[in-house]
Protein backbone atom coordinates (compact mmCIF):
# COMPACT_ATOMS: atom_id res chain seq x y z
CA UNK A 1 0.00 0.00 0.00
CA UNK A 2 1.60 2.95 -1.17
CA UNK A 3 -0.82 5.71 -0.41
CA UNK A 4 -0.69 6.43 3.77
CA UNK A 5 -4.23 4.77 5.25
CA UNK A 6 -5.18 7.94 6.91
CA UNK A 7 -5.49 9.70 3.58
CA UNK A 8 -7.69 7.01 2.29
CA UNK A 9 -11.05 8.14 1.96
CA UNK A 10 -12.60 5.10 4.60
CA UNK A 11 -10.44 6.42 7.25
CA UNK A 12 -12.37 9.74 6.83
CA UNK A 13 -16.02 8.00 6.76
CA UNK A 14 -14.73 6.08 10.02
CA UNK A 15 -14.22 9.41 11.80
CA UNK A 16 -17.57 10.69 11.07
CA UNK A 17 -18.78 7.02 12.24
CA UNK A 18 -16.96 7.23 15.33
CA UNK A 19 -18.38 11.22 15.96
CA UNK A 20 -21.59 9.59 15.44
CA UNK A 21 -21.15 6.38 17.40
CA UNK A 22 -19.83 9.04 20.30
CA UNK A 23 -23.44 10.36 20.93
CA UNK A 24 -24.83 7.25 21.45
CA UNK A 25 -24.35 4.23 24.91
CA UNK A 26 -24.22 1.15 24.10
CA UNK A 27 -27.09 0.36 25.79
CA UNK A 28 -29.30 1.74 23.45
CA UNK A 29 -27.51 -0.29 20.41
CA UNK A 30 -27.98 -3.65 22.25
CA UNK A 31 -31.89 -2.23 22.65
CA UNK A 32 -32.06 -0.95 19.04
CA UNK A 33 -30.66 -4.15 17.58
CA UNK A 34 -32.71 -6.98 19.55
CA UNK A 35 -30.35 -10.12 17.48
CA UNK A 36 -27.19 -7.85 18.04
CA UNK A 37 -25.10 -11.02 20.10
CA UNK A 38 -26.36 -13.24 16.47
CA UNK A 39 -24.71 -9.83 14.21
CA UNK A 40 -21.63 -9.70 16.03
CA UNK A 41 -20.47 -13.07 16.83
CA UNK A 42 -18.92 -16.16 15.16
CA UNK A 43 -18.01 -19.58 16.36
CA UNK A 44 -15.12 -21.92 14.87
CA UNK A 45 -15.17 -25.43 16.15
CA UNK A 46 -15.39 -25.06 20.03
CA UNK A 47 -14.22 -21.13 20.39
CA UNK A 48 -17.27 -18.40 19.93
CA UNK A 49 -16.16 -15.16 19.81
CA UNK A 50 -18.50 -12.69 20.76
CA UNK A 51 -18.06 -9.09 19.99
CA UNK A 52 -21.18 -7.29 20.29
CA UNK A 53 -20.09 -5.52 23.33
CA UNK A 54 -18.43 -3.08 21.29
CA UNK A 55 -19.32 0.61 19.78
CA UNK A 56 -20.14 -0.69 16.57
CA UNK A 57 -22.92 -1.24 14.27
CA UNK A 58 -23.34 -2.83 10.29
CA UNK A 59 -22.01 0.50 9.25
CA UNK A 60 -18.74 0.65 11.07
CA UNK A 61 -18.43 -2.83 10.12
CA UNK A 62 -18.63 -2.62 6.49
CA UNK A 63 -16.41 0.14 6.73
CA UNK A 64 -13.88 -1.38 8.84
CA UNK A 65 -13.83 -4.07 6.57
CA UNK A 66 -13.96 -1.93 3.29
CA UNK A 67 -10.28 -0.60 4.97
CA UNK A 68 -8.86 -3.77 5.42
CA UNK A 69 -9.54 -4.93 2.13
CA UNK A 70 -8.47 -1.19 0.77
CA UNK A 71 -4.93 -2.13 2.77
CA UNK A 72 -4.58 -5.11 0.20
CA UNK A 73 -5.25 -7.88 3.53
CA UNK A 74 -5.96 -10.14 0.96
CA UNK A 75 -2.87 -10.71 -0.74
CA UNK A 76 -1.19 -10.12 1.97
CA UNK A 77 -2.57 -12.77 3.21
CA UNK A 78 -1.47 -15.25 -0.01
CA UNK A 79 2.15 -13.62 0.20
CA UNK A 80 2.76 -14.84 3.88
CA UNK A 81 0.80 -18.48 3.05
CA UNK A 82 3.03 -18.87 -0.12
CA UNK A 83 6.46 -17.92 1.36
CA UNK A 84 7.02 -14.60 0.05
CA UNK A 85 9.97 -12.42 2.04
CA UNK A 86 7.10 -10.24 3.10
CA UNK A 87 9.76 -9.39 6.14
CA UNK A 88 11.72 -6.92 3.51
CA UNK A 89 13.78 -5.09 6.36
CA UNK A 90 15.62 -8.79 7.51
CA UNK A 91 14.97 -10.58 3.75
CA UNK A 92 13.33 -13.40 4.97
CA UNK A 93 9.88 -15.18 4.53
CA UNK A 94 7.39 -15.82 7.24
CA UNK A 95 6.57 -19.00 7.59
CA UNK A 96 5.52 -19.96 11.56
CA UNK A 97 2.51 -21.62 9.99
CA UNK A 98 4.08 -24.36 7.69
CA UNK A 99 5.01 -25.86 11.58
CA UNK A 100 1.51 -26.43 11.63
CA UNK A 101 0.61 -27.96 8.82
CA UNK A 102 -0.02 -31.30 8.25
CA UNK A 103 2.12 -34.04 7.46
CA UNK A 104 1.60 -35.17 4.44
CA UNK A 105 1.23 -31.58 2.78
CA UNK A 106 3.90 -29.77 0.35
CA UNK A 107 4.90 -26.69 0.67
CA UNK A 108 7.49 -24.94 -2.07
CA UNK A 109 8.95 -22.13 -1.04
CA UNK A 110 11.64 -20.59 -3.26
CA UNK A 111 12.08 -23.92 -5.19
CA UNK A 112 11.96 -26.01 -1.91
CA UNK A 113 9.48 -28.24 -0.34
CA UNK A 114 9.84 -27.54 3.23
CA UNK A 115 7.57 -29.77 4.89
CA UNK A 116 9.66 -32.44 4.98
CA UNK A 117 12.61 -30.63 6.49
CA UNK A 118 9.56 -29.79 9.26
CA UNK A 119 9.01 -33.38 9.78
CA UNK A 120 12.48 -34.58 10.03
CA UNK A 121 12.81 -32.13 13.46
CA UNK A 122 9.88 -32.55 14.26
CA UNK A 123 10.61 -36.50 13.93
CA UNK A 124 13.80 -35.77 15.96
CA UNK A 125 11.55 -34.42 18.63
CA UNK A 126 9.21 -37.41 18.87
CA UNK A 127 12.10 -39.38 19.59
CA UNK A 128 13.70 -37.62 22.63
CA UNK A 129 10.48 -36.51 24.08
CA UNK A 130 9.48 -39.90 23.98
CA UNK A 131 12.73 -41.10 25.42
CA UNK A 132 12.53 -38.92 28.35
CA UNK A 133 8.75 -39.52 29.49
CA UNK A 134 9.84 -43.71 29.27
CA UNK A 135 12.54 -42.63 31.40
CA UNK A 136 15.01 -44.35 28.46
CA UNK A 137 16.52 -41.34 28.18
CA UNK A 138 19.37 -41.18 30.91
CA UNK A 139 21.57 -38.56 32.39
CA UNK A 140 25.65 -39.02 32.15
CA UNK A 141 25.15 -40.96 35.78
CA UNK A 142 22.36 -43.41 34.49
CA UNK A 143 19.91 -41.53 36.18
CA UNK A 144 16.20 -40.97 34.88
CA UNK A 145 15.70 -37.76 33.80
CA UNK A 146 13.15 -35.38 36.37
CA UNK A 147 13.90 -32.11 36.06
CA UNK A 148 13.76 -30.33 32.23
CA UNK A 149 15.11 -26.71 32.94
CA UNK A 150 14.17 -24.29 29.17
CA UNK A 151 16.99 -21.46 29.01
CA UNK A 152 15.90 -18.59 26.98
CA UNK A 153 14.44 -15.27 26.97
CA UNK A 154 11.58 -13.28 24.67
CA UNK A 155 10.21 -15.74 21.86
CA UNK A 156 12.64 -18.96 23.57
CA UNK A 157 11.05 -18.76 26.57
CA UNK A 158 7.34 -16.88 26.90
CA UNK A 159 5.71 -19.38 24.46
CA UNK A 160 6.90 -22.44 25.77
CA UNK A 161 6.41 -21.17 29.59
CA UNK A 162 2.74 -20.29 28.74
CA UNK A 163 1.95 -23.43 26.69
CA UNK A 164 3.35 -25.88 29.32
CA UNK A 165 1.75 -24.06 31.83
CA UNK A 166 -1.72 -23.85 30.39
CA UNK A 167 -1.99 -27.24 29.16
CA UNK A 168 -1.00 -28.48 33.26
CA UNK A 169 -3.86 -30.94 32.63
CA UNK A 170 -1.95 -32.63 30.42
CA UNK A 171 1.36 -32.57 31.88
CA UNK A 172 3.53 -35.94 32.33
CA UNK A 173 3.45 -35.46 36.28
CA UNK A 174 7.13 -37.38 37.14
CA UNK A 175 8.79 -34.34 35.51
CA UNK A 176 9.65 -31.32 36.43
CA UNK A 177 9.60 -27.96 33.94
CA UNK A 178 11.46 -24.80 34.36
CA UNK A 179 12.28 -22.02 32.72
CA UNK A 180 15.04 -19.62 33.27
CA UNK A 181 15.37 -16.30 31.30
CA UNK A 182 16.56 -13.35 33.42
CA UNK A 183 20.35 -12.58 33.49
CA UNK A 184 19.74 -11.84 37.13
CA UNK A 185 21.28 -14.88 38.57
CA UNK A 186 18.33 -15.46 41.22
CA UNK A 187 16.26 -16.04 38.35
CA UNK A 188 18.52 -19.51 37.44
CA UNK A 189 19.86 -19.34 41.38
CA UNK A 190 16.16 -20.47 42.27
CA UNK A 191 16.02 -23.59 39.78
CA UNK A 192 19.02 -24.79 40.43
CA UNK A 193 18.19 -24.67 44.40
CA UNK A 194 15.53 -27.18 43.60
CA UNK A 195 17.15 -29.75 41.01
CA UNK A 196 19.84 -32.58 41.37
CA UNK A 197 22.56 -32.66 38.82
CA UNK A 198 22.07 -36.12 38.20
CA UNK A 199 18.38 -36.31 36.66
CA UNK A 200 18.62 -32.53 35.02
CA UNK A 201 18.97 -31.63 31.44
CA UNK A 202 18.86 -28.02 30.19
CA UNK A 203 17.92 -26.98 27.02
CA UNK A 204 19.31 -24.36 25.89
CA UNK A 205 16.97 -22.19 22.97
CA UNK A 206 18.41 -19.20 21.37
CA UNK A 207 17.38 -18.86 17.59
CA UNK A 208 20.54 -16.80 17.34
CA UNK A 209 22.49 -18.41 19.87
CA UNK A 210 24.13 -15.08 20.81
CA UNK A 211 21.91 -14.25 23.24
CA UNK A 212 23.72 -12.54 26.16
CA UNK A 213 21.31 -13.46 28.71
CA UNK A 214 21.04 -17.11 27.31
CA UNK A 215 24.19 -17.75 26.69
CA UNK A 216 25.45 -16.60 30.20
CA UNK A 217 22.73 -18.91 32.02
CA UNK A 218 23.54 -21.62 30.09
CA UNK A 219 27.72 -21.32 30.62
CA UNK A 220 26.73 -21.04 34.31
CA UNK A 221 24.11 -24.14 34.26
CA UNK A 222 27.04 -26.08 32.23
CA UNK A 223 29.49 -24.49 35.38
CA UNK A 224 27.03 -25.62 38.45
CA UNK A 225 27.13 -29.49 36.38
CA UNK A 226 30.50 -29.36 35.92
CA UNK A 227 31.49 -28.52 39.29
CA UNK A 228 29.47 -32.12 39.99
CA UNK A 229 30.49 -33.78 37.33
CA UNK A 230 33.89 -33.30 36.45
CA UNK A 231 34.10 -33.61 33.11
CA UNK A 232 32.87 -31.74 30.25
CA UNK A 233 31.77 -35.12 27.96
CA UNK A 234 29.32 -35.80 30.67
CA UNK A 235 28.21 -32.26 31.20
CA UNK A 236 27.50 -32.08 27.71
CA UNK A 237 24.64 -35.10 28.22
CA UNK A 238 22.70 -32.80 30.07
CA UNK A 239 22.60 -30.56 27.37
CA UNK A 240 20.30 -30.06 24.53
CA UNK A 241 19.91 -26.95 22.08
CA UNK A 242 17.23 -25.50 19.88
CA UNK A 243 18.85 -22.83 17.45
CA UNK A 244 18.90 -22.02 13.96
CA UNK A 245 22.86 -21.42 14.35
CA UNK A 246 23.73 -25.28 14.72
CA UNK A 247 27.49 -24.36 14.58
CA UNK A 248 26.77 -22.14 17.13
CA UNK A 249 25.45 -24.57 20.01
CA UNK A 250 28.25 -26.86 18.62
CA UNK A 251 31.19 -24.25 19.33
CA UNK A 252 29.45 -23.99 22.55
CA UNK A 253 30.14 -27.58 23.74
CA UNK A 254 26.46 -29.13 22.86
CA UNK A 255 26.92 -32.36 20.93
CA UNK A 256 25.19 -32.51 17.11
CA UNK A 257 22.82 -35.38 18.06
CA UNK A 258 21.97 -32.99 20.92
CA UNK A 259 21.17 -30.17 18.41
CA UNK A 260 17.18 -29.30 17.47
CA UNK A 261 17.27 -26.81 14.80
CA UNK A 262 14.72 -24.52 12.99
CA UNK A 263 15.06 -21.98 10.18
CA UNK A 264 15.22 -18.03 9.75
CA UNK A 265 11.85 -18.16 8.81
CA UNK A 266 10.78 -18.80 11.75
CA UNK A 267 10.25 -15.25 14.09
CA UNK A 268 11.22 -15.86 17.85
CA UNK A 269 7.89 -14.50 19.02
CA UNK A 270 6.56 -17.23 16.89
CA UNK A 271 8.58 -19.83 17.21
CA UNK A 272 6.30 -22.03 19.73
CA UNK A 273 5.43 -24.60 16.87
CA UNK A 274 8.85 -25.36 15.95
CA UNK A 275 11.73 -26.98 17.77
CA UNK A 276 11.53 -24.02 20.63
CA UNK A 277 8.19 -26.08 21.81
CA UNK A 278 10.66 -29.40 22.61
CA UNK A 279 9.90 -28.75 26.18
CA UNK A 280 6.42 -28.18 25.33
CA UNK A 281 6.33 -32.01 23.83
CA UNK A 282 8.10 -33.54 26.55
CA UNK A 283 5.37 -32.20 29.32
CA UNK A 284 2.35 -33.07 26.94
CA UNK A 285 3.76 -35.81 25.11
CA UNK A 286 3.66 -36.38 21.09
CA UNK A 287 -0.19 -36.65 20.62
CA UNK A 288 -1.33 -33.37 22.53
CA UNK A 289 1.41 -31.78 20.88
CA UNK A 290 0.04 -32.67 17.58
CA UNK A 291 -3.89 -31.42 18.70
CA UNK A 292 -2.25 -28.24 19.61
CA UNK A 293 -0.74 -27.79 15.95
CA UNK A 294 -3.76 -28.81 14.56
CA UNK A 295 -5.84 -26.37 16.48
CA UNK A 296 -3.36 -23.55 15.09
CA UNK A 297 -4.00 -24.98 11.87
CA UNK A 298 -7.75 -24.95 11.61
CA UNK A 299 -7.23 -21.23 12.88
CA UNK A 300 -4.72 -20.78 9.82
CA UNK A 301 -7.75 -22.16 7.35
CA UNK A 302 -10.28 -20.28 9.07
CA UNK A 303 -7.84 -16.80 8.55
CA UNK A 304 -6.85 -18.24 4.91
CA UNK A 305 -10.61 -18.63 3.56
CA UNK A 306 -13.35 -16.82 6.19
CA UNK A 307 -14.55 -13.69 4.28
CA UNK A 308 -13.23 -10.51 6.67
CA UNK A 309 -16.85 -9.92 7.53
CA UNK A 310 -16.92 -13.47 9.55
CA UNK A 311 -12.99 -13.57 10.18
CA UNK A 312 -12.35 -14.03 13.61
CA UNK A 313 -8.59 -13.15 13.53
CA UNK A 314 -9.65 -9.74 10.82
CA UNK A 315 -12.62 -8.75 12.97
CA UNK A 316 -10.24 -8.34 15.95
CA UNK A 317 -7.71 -6.46 14.53
CA UNK A 318 -10.40 -4.35 13.04
CA UNK A 319 -11.75 -3.65 16.26
CA UNK A 320 -8.40 -2.85 17.70
CA UNK A 321 -7.72 -0.39 14.85
CA UNK A 322 -11.31 0.75 15.15
CA UNK A 323 -10.34 1.75 19.01
CA UNK A 324 -6.05 2.85 18.71
CA UNK A 325 -7.01 4.60 16.03
CA UNK A 326 -10.31 6.48 15.81
CA UNK A 327 -11.06 6.29 19.49
CA UNK A 328 -7.21 6.83 20.80
CA UNK A 329 -7.60 4.05 23.43
CA UNK A 330 -4.15 3.21 23.88
CA UNK A 331 -4.28 0.00 25.90
CA UNK A 332 -5.60 -3.42 25.52
CA UNK A 333 -6.23 -5.73 28.56
CA UNK A 334 -6.20 -9.54 28.24
CA UNK A 335 -8.30 -11.21 30.86
CA UNK A 336 -8.13 -15.10 30.87
CA UNK A 337 -10.45 -16.33 33.04
CA UNK A 338 -8.65 -19.93 33.50
CA UNK A 339 -5.76 -19.71 36.32
CA UNK A 340 -3.38 -21.84 34.62
CA UNK A 341 -3.12 -18.60 31.72
CA UNK A 342 -1.57 -17.07 33.36
CA UNK A 343 1.06 -16.13 31.54
CA UNK A 344 -0.86 -15.65 28.35
CA UNK A 345 -1.10 -11.46 29.07
CA UNK A 346 3.20 -11.49 29.15
CA UNK A 347 3.32 -13.83 25.87
CA UNK A 348 0.78 -11.97 23.90
CA UNK A 349 2.60 -8.68 25.10
CA UNK A 350 5.81 -9.55 23.17
CA UNK A 351 3.51 -10.82 20.06
CA UNK A 352 1.53 -7.78 20.08
CA UNK A 353 4.05 -4.97 20.94
CA UNK A 354 7.64 -6.32 19.68
CA UNK A 355 5.50 -7.20 16.38
CA UNK A 356 3.78 -4.19 16.00
CA UNK A 357 5.26 -1.30 18.48
CA UNK A 358 6.72 0.18 15.07
CA UNK A 359 6.41 4.10 13.83
CA UNK A 360 7.60 3.59 10.38
CA UNK A 361 5.64 2.53 7.83
CA UNK A 362 7.07 0.39 4.62
CA UNK A 363 8.26 3.02 2.63
CA UNK A 364 10.02 4.21 5.47
CA UNK A 365 8.37 6.99 6.38
CA UNK A 366 7.38 8.41 9.95
CA UNK A 367 3.68 7.44 10.57
CA UNK A 368 0.97 9.76 12.09
CA UNK A 369 -1.32 7.40 13.65
CA UNK A 370 -1.21 4.89 16.94
CA UNK A 371 0.44 1.57 16.07
CA UNK A 372 0.14 -1.42 18.12
CA UNK A 373 -1.55 -1.09 22.14
CA UNK A 374 0.00 -1.85 24.88
CA UNK A 375 -0.96 -5.10 25.96
CA UNK A 376 -0.90 -6.00 29.71
CA UNK A 377 -3.63 -8.39 31.79
CA UNK A 378 -3.95 -10.99 34.82
CA UNK A 379 -6.37 -13.78 35.10
CA UNK A 380 -10.05 -13.16 36.09
CA UNK A 381 -11.02 -13.25 39.22
CA UNK A 382 -7.65 -12.27 40.68
CA UNK A 383 -7.87 -8.53 37.82
CA UNK A 384 -10.96 -7.62 39.77
CA UNK A 385 -9.78 -7.32 42.89
CA UNK A 386 -7.13 -5.06 41.78
CA UNK A 387 -7.21 -3.03 38.51
CA UNK A 388 -10.97 -3.50 38.14
CA UNK A 389 -11.30 -0.19 39.41
CA UNK A 390 -10.06 1.62 36.72
CA UNK A 391 -11.63 -0.50 33.86
CA UNK A 392 -14.93 0.04 35.43
CA UNK A 393 -14.66 3.67 36.21
CA UNK A 394 -11.37 4.98 35.31
CA UNK A 395 -10.60 8.15 33.26
CA UNK A 396 -9.29 5.73 30.54
CA UNK A 397 -10.94 3.56 28.85
CA UNK A 398 -9.52 0.17 27.98
CA UNK A 399 -10.58 -2.17 25.62
CA UNK A 400 -10.58 -5.94 27.17
CA UNK A 401 -10.34 -9.32 25.72
CA UNK A 402 -12.52 -11.99 28.09
CA UNK A 403 -11.07 -15.04 27.36
CA UNK A 404 -12.85 -17.91 29.50
CA UNK A 405 -13.76 -21.78 29.32
CA UNK A 406 -17.04 -23.57 29.67
CA UNK A 407 -15.66 -26.90 31.38
CA UNK A 408 -12.93 -26.31 34.15
CA UNK A 409 -10.40 -29.37 34.87
CA UNK A 410 -11.89 -29.91 38.24
CA UNK A 411 -15.78 -29.63 38.64
CA UNK A 412 -16.10 -30.01 42.65
CA UNK A 413 -17.24 -27.60 45.20
CA UNK A 414 -18.78 -25.49 42.75
CA UNK A 415 -15.38 -23.20 41.35
CA UNK A 416 -16.22 -23.08 37.99
CA UNK A 417 -19.91 -21.93 38.22
CA UNK A 418 -18.23 -18.45 40.26
CA UNK A 419 -15.75 -18.15 38.00
CA UNK A 420 -18.05 -18.16 34.92
CA UNK A 421 -20.80 -15.71 37.07
CA UNK A 422 -18.07 -13.22 37.37
CA UNK A 423 -16.67 -14.14 33.73
CA UNK A 424 -20.05 -13.18 32.69
CA UNK A 425 -21.18 -10.17 34.99
CA UNK A 426 -18.01 -8.73 33.89
CA UNK A 427 -18.33 -7.55 30.59
CA UNK A 428 -22.03 -7.18 31.24
CA UNK A 429 -20.94 -4.24 33.88
CA UNK A 430 -18.83 -2.87 31.80
CA UNK A 431 -21.06 -2.39 28.92
CA UNK A 432 -23.95 -1.65 30.54
CA UNK A 433 -23.02 0.28 33.68
CA UNK A 434 -25.06 1.52 36.22
CA UNK A 435 -27.33 4.72 35.79
CA UNK A 436 -27.93 8.20 38.00
CA UNK A 437 -31.41 6.80 38.64
CA UNK A 438 -30.53 3.07 39.03
CA UNK A 439 -28.33 4.46 42.06
CA UNK A 440 -30.97 6.45 43.18
CA UNK A 441 -33.77 3.91 43.51
CA UNK A 442 -30.87 1.99 45.23
CA UNK A 443 -29.94 4.27 47.54
CA UNK A 444 -33.43 4.71 48.11
CA UNK A 445 -33.56 1.24 50.08
CA UNK A 446 -30.70 2.23 52.57
CA UNK A 447 -30.85 3.77 55.58
CA UNK A 448 -28.60 6.72 54.76
CA UNK A 449 -29.56 10.43 55.15
CA UNK A 450 -30.44 12.72 52.56
CA UNK A 451 -26.77 14.13 52.55
CA UNK A 452 -25.27 10.85 52.85
CA UNK A 453 -27.16 9.95 49.87
CA UNK A 454 -26.02 12.53 47.68
CA UNK A 455 -22.67 12.61 48.87
CA UNK A 456 -22.18 8.91 47.44
CA UNK A 457 -24.14 9.31 44.71
CA UNK A 458 -21.77 10.35 41.55
CA UNK A 459 -19.54 7.83 43.32
CA UNK A 460 -21.75 4.98 42.53
CA UNK A 461 -22.40 5.63 38.87
CA UNK A 462 -21.01 3.88 36.26
CA UNK A 463 -20.91 5.05 32.54
CA UNK A 464 -20.61 1.88 31.07
CA UNK A 465 -20.28 1.91 27.55
CA UNK A 466 -16.63 0.19 27.88
CA UNK A 467 -16.18 -2.41 24.95
CA UNK A 468 -15.22 -6.25 25.38
CA UNK A 469 -14.97 -9.06 23.03
CA UNK A 470 -15.56 -12.42 24.66
CA UNK A 471 -14.10 -15.39 23.44
CA UNK A 472 -15.41 -18.19 25.16
CA UNK A 473 -14.01 -21.89 24.75
CA UNK A 474 -15.29 -25.33 25.56
CA UNK A 475 -12.20 -26.26 28.13
CA UNK A 476 -8.66 -25.43 27.78
CA UNK A 477 -7.44 -28.37 25.34
CA UNK A 478 -4.59 -28.09 23.30
CA UNK A 479 -6.70 -27.71 20.13
CA UNK A 480 -7.99 -24.60 21.60
CA UNK A 481 -5.22 -23.18 22.90
CA UNK A 482 -3.24 -23.58 19.70
CA UNK A 483 -6.54 -21.92 17.94
CA UNK A 484 -6.10 -19.22 20.16
CA UNK A 485 -2.96 -18.54 19.88
CA UNK A 486 -2.85 -18.21 15.91
CA UNK A 487 -5.81 -16.20 16.06
CA UNK A 488 -4.00 -13.73 18.10
CA UNK A 489 -0.92 -14.24 15.89
CA UNK A 490 -2.93 -13.49 12.72
CA UNK A 491 -4.84 -10.61 14.26
CA UNK A 492 -1.51 -9.04 14.69
CA UNK A 493 -0.53 -9.35 11.20
CA UNK A 494 -3.43 -8.13 9.88
CA UNK A 495 -3.02 -5.14 11.90
CA UNK A 496 0.16 -4.67 10.77
CA UNK A 497 -0.57 -4.93 7.02
CA UNK A 498 -3.78 -2.02 7.56
CA UNK A 499 -0.57 -0.06 8.94
CA UNK A 500 1.75 -0.53 6.48
CA UNK A 501 4.33 -1.44 8.94
CA UNK A 502 6.95 -4.16 9.22
CA UNK A 503 5.48 -6.66 12.08
CA UNK A 504 8.18 -8.73 11.50
CA UNK A 505 11.60 -7.45 12.81
CA UNK A 506 12.27 -5.92 15.74
CA UNK A 507 15.05 -2.83 15.25
CA UNK A 508 13.81 -1.13 18.19
CA UNK A 509 15.74 -3.81 20.94
CA UNK A 510 19.20 -3.19 19.15
CA UNK A 511 19.76 0.17 20.41
CA UNK A 512 19.82 -0.93 24.53
CA UNK A 513 21.63 -4.02 24.04
CA UNK A 514 24.53 -2.16 22.05
CA UNK A 515 24.78 0.36 24.86
CA UNK A 516 24.74 -1.89 27.59
CA UNK A 517 27.93 -3.37 25.93
CA UNK A 518 29.73 -0.04 25.97
CA UNK A 519 28.74 0.33 29.74
CA UNK A 520 29.39 -3.46 30.61
CA UNK A 521 33.12 -2.39 29.62
CA UNK A 522 32.90 0.45 32.11
CA UNK A 523 31.71 -1.41 34.67
CA UNK A 524 34.17 -4.45 34.15
CA UNK A 525 37.15 -1.90 34.29
CA UNK A 526 35.08 0.53 37.25
CA UNK A 527 35.69 3.66 35.06
CA UNK A 528 33.73 6.69 35.28
CA UNK A 529 32.98 7.40 31.74
CA UNK A 530 32.95 11.30 30.66
CA UNK A 531 31.04 11.41 27.39
CA UNK A 532 27.69 10.02 28.80
CA UNK A 533 25.25 12.28 29.58
CA UNK A 534 24.76 13.65 33.19
CA UNK A 535 21.95 11.20 34.20
CA UNK A 536 23.79 8.09 33.27
CA UNK A 537 26.86 9.03 34.61
CA UNK A 538 25.77 10.21 37.79
CA UNK A 539 23.97 6.71 38.05
CA UNK A 540 27.01 5.23 37.69
CA UNK A 541 29.07 7.06 40.17
CA UNK A 542 26.32 6.40 42.63
CA UNK A 543 26.13 2.38 41.95
CA UNK A 544 30.22 2.57 42.29
CA UNK A 545 29.70 4.19 45.91
CA UNK A 546 27.51 1.76 46.56
CA UNK A 547 29.09 -1.36 45.57
CA UNK A 548 31.06 -2.39 48.64
CA UNK A 549 28.25 -0.96 51.10
CA UNK A 550 26.20 -3.60 53.73
O1 LIG B 1 15.91 -9.00 21.85
C1 LIG B 1 14.70 -9.42 21.34
C2 LIG B 1 14.78 -10.83 20.81
O2 LIG B 1 15.52 -10.84 19.65
C3 LIG B 1 13.41 -11.43 20.59
O3 LIG B 1 12.86 -11.07 19.39
C4 LIG B 1 13.70 -12.88 20.74
O4 LIG B 1 12.54 -13.62 20.94
C5 LIG B 1 14.63 -12.87 21.92
O5 LIG B 1 15.40 -11.69 21.75
C6 LIG B 1 15.53 -14.06 22.06
O6 LIG B 1 16.35 -14.23 20.94
P1 LIG B 1 17.10 -15.59 20.69
O7 LIG B 1 16.09 -16.66 20.55
O8 LIG B 1 17.91 -15.39 19.44
O9 LIG B 1 17.99 -15.86 21.89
Amino acid sequence: MEKPVYSDPIWTLLKEQHAFLSAIHMRDLFDKEKDRFKQYSLTIDNILIDFSKNILNQETLSLLVKLATQAGLDKAIQDMFQGKRINATENRAVLHHALRMPENSKLVVEGQDIIPLINQTRNKMINFSEQIRNGIWLGSTQKKIKHIVNIGIGGSDLGPKMVVEALAAYVDPILDFHFVSNVDVHDLGRVLEKINPENTIFIVVSKTFTTQETLLNAKTAWAWLYKYLGDHKLVSKHFIAVTCDVNAAVKFGISDENIFQFWEWVGGRYSLWSAVGLIIMCAIGKKSFMDFLAGAYAMDQHFQSAPFTKNAPVLLALLGIWYINFFDYKSQAILPYHNNLRYLPAYLQQADMESNGKSVDQQGNYISYNTAPVIWGEPGTNGQHAFYQLLHQGTQIIPADFIGFAQGNFSEYGHQEILLSHFFAQTRAMMIGKTENEVKLELEETILSNREKEMILPHKIFYGNRPTNTILCSALTPYNLGMLIALYEQKIFSQGIIWNIYSFDQWGVELGKKLAGKILENLQQQKIPKDYDSSTQGLIEFYYKNLSKN
